[in-house]
C-alpha cells in the first residue's frame, strides 16, 4: 500500500514536479529568520487624524500627521498605524522607523492621479539620473529613507497606484521625469512587507535600494500585462532580501535583481547579495526571474526556487550590457515549472540601454557560476539563448535536469555563443558549447 502510494506520488511528481513537494517535508523553509515579525502594543487609527475612507477625500495630511506623531512620540516597541476598511485616497507620504502600516481587510490606500503635485527627488547615486529619463525622479507613492524596523502588513488590504495616468504619459511620450515606484525603501534595514496586495503601480512595484534585511512574503502584485515597466519586486544594491509565497502578474519582470548602471553603479559599488526567492508564481510578457541588466555594483548569491510561471516572455533572464562592469555570480535557480513561454532561459551580455554616453566600453560584467536545475517547461518556443561577450565569455554555466518541451511543430533550437560550462540531462540537447554527458568541475546532477 505504502509502496503503491509512493510510486503514485513519484509518478505524479514526474508529471507535475512542482506540486509543492516541499510541503511534504516536516519543515518548510521560510524567510522568518531574515527579519522576525514584531507586534506593536501601541495602535493608532488613521481615522483619528481626520482620514475619510470614501474614495474621494484626499487624505495626504492625515497620513503625514499620523506618521509625524509616530516619529515624535517614539513609543517603545513602535506603533501600528491601523487603516480600517474603506478607500483612502492620498498623495505620496513618507514612513518612519519602528512602525507598522496595517491595512485591514477591505482597506485600500489609493494614490491620487494628481501628477502635477507629485514631489521630485534626487536621482539614485548608482543610477546618476532617473532610470527612464535624465534628471530627478518622482518620489515613490509610499517612501522610506534611512529607516529601520518598518512593517507593511495586514489582512490583504490593497495599495493601489492608479498607474494608468502614468502609463499613458509614458505611451504618449509626455513624461518629464522618471515615473514613481509604488513603494521604495532607501538606506533602510529590517523591513517586512507581507499580506498586502499591490495594484497598478506607475512604475516598479516594490523597490528596496541600498537596504539590508528585507522580507517580502504573502503578497499579491497585479498590473495589466501591457502596463510598461511594472516590475514586481526589484532588490537593488541590497543584501539579505527574502521573497516568498507570492503571486505576481504584471507588465514587466516579476523579480529583477539589480545594482545600478554603468559609471554611476561602478562608482557607487554596492552589490546585491544574499537574495532568496522561493514559492513565487506569476505571469508576465517579460521575465520570471531577471538578474540585471543593471548589475554594475555586482549581483551575487541569488537563490531562486519553486516557482510556477505561466504565459511568459522569458522564464529566467540573466542580462547585462557593455559598459556595465560589475559581476553576476553564484546564481542558483531550481525547481521551476513554466508553461507557454517564448524563451525558457536567456542570458545576454549586451542588451543595450545606457544612462548617457560616458560609459566605459571596456567595463564588462563578469558572468560566472550560474546553476540552473530541475526545470520543466511545456509550450516553450525556444529552450535557450545564451550570448556572452567575446571579451568576457560567460563561464561555469551549469545546466542540469532541464526539460523544455515545445509547442506542436518545430521548436526554435538552442543558440549559444561565448559561453562555457556543462549541461547534464538537458532536453532538447543544448548547443555544443555546453553539451556534456558527464560531471564536469562543480556541475553535477545532484546540486
Ligand atoms: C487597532 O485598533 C483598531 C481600532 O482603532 C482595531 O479595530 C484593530 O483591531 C487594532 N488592530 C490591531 C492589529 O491591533
Ligand atoms: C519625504 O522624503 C523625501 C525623500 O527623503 C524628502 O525629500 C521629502 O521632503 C519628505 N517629505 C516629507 C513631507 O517629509
Ligand atoms: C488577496 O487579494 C488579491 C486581490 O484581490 C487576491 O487575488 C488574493 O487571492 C488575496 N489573497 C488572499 C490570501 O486572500
Ligand atoms: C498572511 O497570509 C498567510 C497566507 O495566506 C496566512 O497564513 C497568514 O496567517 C497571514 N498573516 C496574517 C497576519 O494575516
Ligand atoms: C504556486 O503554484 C503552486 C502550484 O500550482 C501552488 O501549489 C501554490 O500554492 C502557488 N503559490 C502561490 C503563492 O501562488
Ligand atoms: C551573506 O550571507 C552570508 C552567509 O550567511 C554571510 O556570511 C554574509 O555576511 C552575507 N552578506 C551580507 C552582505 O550580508
Amino acid at each position: 500500500m505504502l509502496r503503491s502510494l509512493l510510486s503514485l506520488f513519484l509518478c505524479f511528481s514526474a508529471i507535475f514536479p512542482l506540486l509543492n513537494v516541499s510541503s511534504l517535508a516536516a519543515d518548510v523553509i521560510t524567510c522568518s529568520g531574515t527579519v522576525p515579525m514584531r507586534y506593536r502594543n501601541d495602535n493608532i487609527s488613521i481615522t483619528d487624524f481626520g482620514a475619510v475612507g470614501d474614495g474621494v477625500t484626499v487624505n495626504t495630511k492625515a497620513f503625514q500627521k499620523a506618521i509625524d506623531q509616530i516619529q515624535r512620540l517614539r513609543r517603545s516597541g513602535g506603533t501600528l498605524l491601523y487603516i480600517p476598511p474603506g478607500v483612502y485616497l492620498t498623495g505620496t507620504f513618507n514612513l518612519t522607523s519602528s512602525m507598522t502600516l496595517y491595512l485591514a481587510r477591505g482597506a485600500v490606500i489609493r494614490a491620487t492621479q494628481d501628477t502635477l503635485t507629485w514631489p521630485l527627488i534626487a536621482p539614485l547615486p548608482s543610477y546618476g539620473r532617473g532610470r527612464e529619463l535624465p534628471g530627478g525622479r518622482y518620489m515613490s507613492f509610499i517612501h522610506g529613507d534611512g529607516l529601520h524596523d518598518v512593517i507593511i502588513t495586514g489582512e490583504n488590504g490593497t495599495i493601489d497606484g492608479q498607474g494608468d495616468v502614468w502609463w499613458n504619459m509614458w505611451k504618449q511620450k509626455t513624461l518629464q521625469f522618471t515615473r514613481p515606484n509604488l513603494i521604495e525603501f532607501m538606506n533602510s534595514r529590517d523591513i517586512i512587507i507581507s499580506n498586502t496586495t499591490f495594484l497598478n503601480s506607475p512604475f516598479w512595484n516594490i523597490h528596496p535600494v541600498y537596504c539590508s534585511n528585507v522580507v517580502v512574503r504573502y503578497v499579491t502584485i497585479l498590473a495589466p500585462a501591457d502596463a510598461p515597466n511594472t516590475d514586481g519586486i526589484d532588490p537593488d544594491s541590497s543584501s539579505n532580501v527574502c521573497i516568498e509565497d507570492s503571486y505576481i502578474a504584471t507588465g514587466d519582470d516579476l523579480v529583477a535583481v539589480k545594482s545600478g548602471w554603468d559609471e554611476y553603479g561602478i562608482a557607487y559599488g554596492r552589490p546585491s547579495s544574499n537574495i532568496t526567492i522561493r514559492r513565487v508564481n506569476g505571469s508576465s510578457p517579460y521575465a520570471g526571474i531577471a538578474i540585471g541588466s543593471e548589475a554594475s555594483g555586482g549581483v551575487e548569491n541569488v537563490l531562486a526556487e519553486n516557482m510556477n510561471l505561466y504565459n511568459m516572455g522569458i522564464g529566467i533572464h540573466v542580462k547585462s550590457n557593455i559598459g556595465r562592469g560589475g559581476f553576476i555570480q553564484n546564481i542558483k535557480v531550481s525547481d521551476v515549472y513554466m508553461e507557454n513561454v517564448q524563451k525558457g532561459l536567456k542570458m545576454s551580455g549586451n542588451v543595450g540601454d545606457h544612462p548617457d554616453d560616458k560609459f566605459d566600453p571596456n567595463a564588462l560584467t563578469v558572468v560566472k557560476e550560474i546553476t540552473i536545475r530541475n526545470i520543466v517547461g511545456v509550450k516553450v518556443l525556444q529552450p535557450g539563448l545564451i550570448e556572452g561577450l567575446k571579451s568576457s565569455p560567460f563561464t561555469d554555466i551549469c545546466l542540469s535536469k532541464i526539460n523544455l518541451h515545445g509547442v506542436e511543430g518545430p521548436q526554435t533550437p538552442w543558440k549559444c555563443s561565448d559561453v562555457s560550462g556543462a549541461a547534464l540531462e538537458v532536453s532538447p540537447a543544448p548547443c555544443a558549447e555546453l553539451t556534456s554527458t558527464h560531471q564536469t568541475g562543480t556541475c553535477s546532477i545532484g546540486h
